[in-house]
This record gives structure tokens, sequence and C-alpha cells, in this order.
């Protein structure tokens, strides 16, 4: 039985799957990115093979992706973040035909076909006013752990509105909402819809085409499947994986490498 892997460097997190040759995930790991890349996609890979008791020889193939994928030296080729979670999100949710990655640093708007391929995406630019960044900066205004952010917004009532577009802006205008006696629940349902609005002003700029699947660090919290789901009017596709869909679309790369390798030699004269 041979394993194939993939290893998402993002800007934030490092992911790392390993995969069966049935396209079952075995092992998965997840790692802080931290300044040393290098180590950080070292590191998950590592965690992964533990987690799956497995060693690195029966892995036979390795794709890197995410923003530092260049970084994976022990991988054996690259591919973008955009095709692997349109991979990924396509192999989880068959269904999929828009898929919405909010990571650390960029939210990315994705379009696929029903195998699974790029036909449109686009990204916020430069600006992390819609991501996990823009959260974490609200988790540490509020000094509340990130896991606990979605659940204390979800018991918002009456949501504050925000009106900061900057990230760098964003713990300072949550602290003059708590300084004017405003809740903390009502002040993250704020921050979440304001996310939200501008994450699906991005789907809407690719074309949104149901099934809508979420994945990413982000889909991680339930408040923001909430405000998404409300902005969109529909319900969306999460998995228990979105946080490794990435990883597991580079993992899928990587197997059909191995498997076309084995394809039969044309048997000769055969027109
Ligand atoms: N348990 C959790 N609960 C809520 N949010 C979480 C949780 N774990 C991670 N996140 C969010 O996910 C974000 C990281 O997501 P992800 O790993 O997809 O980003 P990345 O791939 O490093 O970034 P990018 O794709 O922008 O380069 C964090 O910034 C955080 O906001
Ligand atoms: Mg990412």
């Amino acid at each position: 039985m041979a394993y194939a892997a993939g290893v998402d460097v993002g800007s934030t997190q490092t992911k790392a799957v390993i995969i069966d040759e049935a396209r079952r995930i075995v092992a998965r790991a997840l790692t802080d990115t931290g300044a040393n890349v290098t180590r950080a996609a070292e590191t998950a890979f590592r965690m992964a093979l533990e987690d799956g008791d497995r060693r690195e020889e029966e892995v036979e193939y390795v794709v890197g992706t995410g923003y530092g994928r260049y970084k994976v030296t022990f991988g054996n080729t690259q591919v973008t973040e955009i095709s692997c979670h349109g991979r990924g999100a396509v192999h989880m949710f068959p269904d999929t035909r828009t898929v919405i990655d909010m990571g650390g640093q960029d939210t990315k708007a994705i379009r696929v076909s029903p195998a699974g391929e790029i036909l449109d995406f686009c990204m916020n630019d430069k600006c992390a006013a819609g991501t996990g960044r823009f959260l974490g900066a609200a988790a540490n205004a509020l000094e509340i752990p990130l896991p606990d952010l979605g659940p204390t917004a979800l018991r918002g009532e009456r949501a504050v509105k925000i009106s900061t577009t900057c990230t760098v802006f964003a713990e300072s205008e949550v602290l003059s909402w708590l300084g004017k006696g405003k809740k903390i629940e009502d002040i993250l349902l704020g921050v979440h819809q304001s996310i939200a609005t501008r994450s699906v002003g991005l789907l809407r700029r690719v074309g949104i085409e149901s099934a809508v699947t979420f994945t990413g660090g982000v889909a991680k919290n339930p408040a923001m499947i909430a405000a998404i789901q409300d902005k969109l009017g529909t319900g969306v596709n999460v998995s228990e994986e979105s946080h490794y869909m990435g990883a597991l679309g580079a993992a899928l790369f990587a197997l059909d490498h191995i498997l076309a390798g084995r394809a039969p030699a044309p048997t000769p004269g055969a027109a």
C-alpha cells in the first residue's frame, strides 16, 4: 500500500494530510507556521507520520501548497492553494460548485467544475479585513481564546455595526465599543457579520452557484458559518476536515501522480 501526502503551508498555520490509495485520510497534523516556514512544513509532516503511525518511506509522493509551498523542501512538487482547496472541497462534497476558503491572511472565492477544475477565483487584495487575522485581532482585544469567539458571538442578540475595514483598527474599534457599554457578545456578532458581508461580496464576484463549500481554519468558527449562511440565504457545506481541505487537495494531486506512474505501458504495436 502506497501513501500520498499534502502539506499546506499557510501564512498562519501549516497543515499536513496523508491519504491511502483509496483516498481516505489516514493521518493529519497542524502547527503554527511561525517565522521558520521550512521548519513548520517539516514539523507538520513529521507529526502527521506519527499521527498515522507511518514511516516516511511509505509516503511515495508529497505535494506542497499554500503561500509557503516552495519551502516544502522534501516535497516532490507544488500546486497552488486555489487548485488544492477546489480539489479537496469537491472530493468531500461532490456537489460543490463554489468554494469560500477563509484563512489567516486571505479569503478566496473559487468557482469549480463538477470535476474540481478551477473556473474562476478571486481574493481579498492585500487586506486582511475579511479574514482570520481580523478575528484574531478582535480575540486579542477582548482576551477571548480563538475557539471561544464563535460560540460567544452566537449568544449575541443585537449586532454592533463594525465600521472599520482595516485589521489594524479592529482592536481599537472593538475596545471603543466595549468602553461605550456594548456587550462582548453583540460586538463579536457584529465582527462576524462584517467579515461575512465582505466574504459574500467576494463570492458574488466569481458568481455563486450551489452548493457552496466553506473551507479553511475560519470554517471551524460556528458563528462565521451562521453569518455566511445568513448573508447567502442558503446552507453551506462544512466538513470536520475543513481546516485540512487544502492539504487534502494536495494529497489527492500527489496520489494522482503515484497512480499515473503505475498506468500499464501501451502494448507495442497497438494502434
Ligand atoms: N479552533 C478554531 N476556532 C476558530 N477559528 C480557528 C480555529 N483554528 C483556527 N482558526 C482560524 O483559522 C485561521 C487560520 O486558518 P488557515 O490555517 O486556513 O489559514 P492559513 O492557510 O494559514 O492562511 P492563508 O490561507 O490566508 O495563507 C486563524 O487565523 C483563525 O482565525
Ligand atoms: Mg490557507
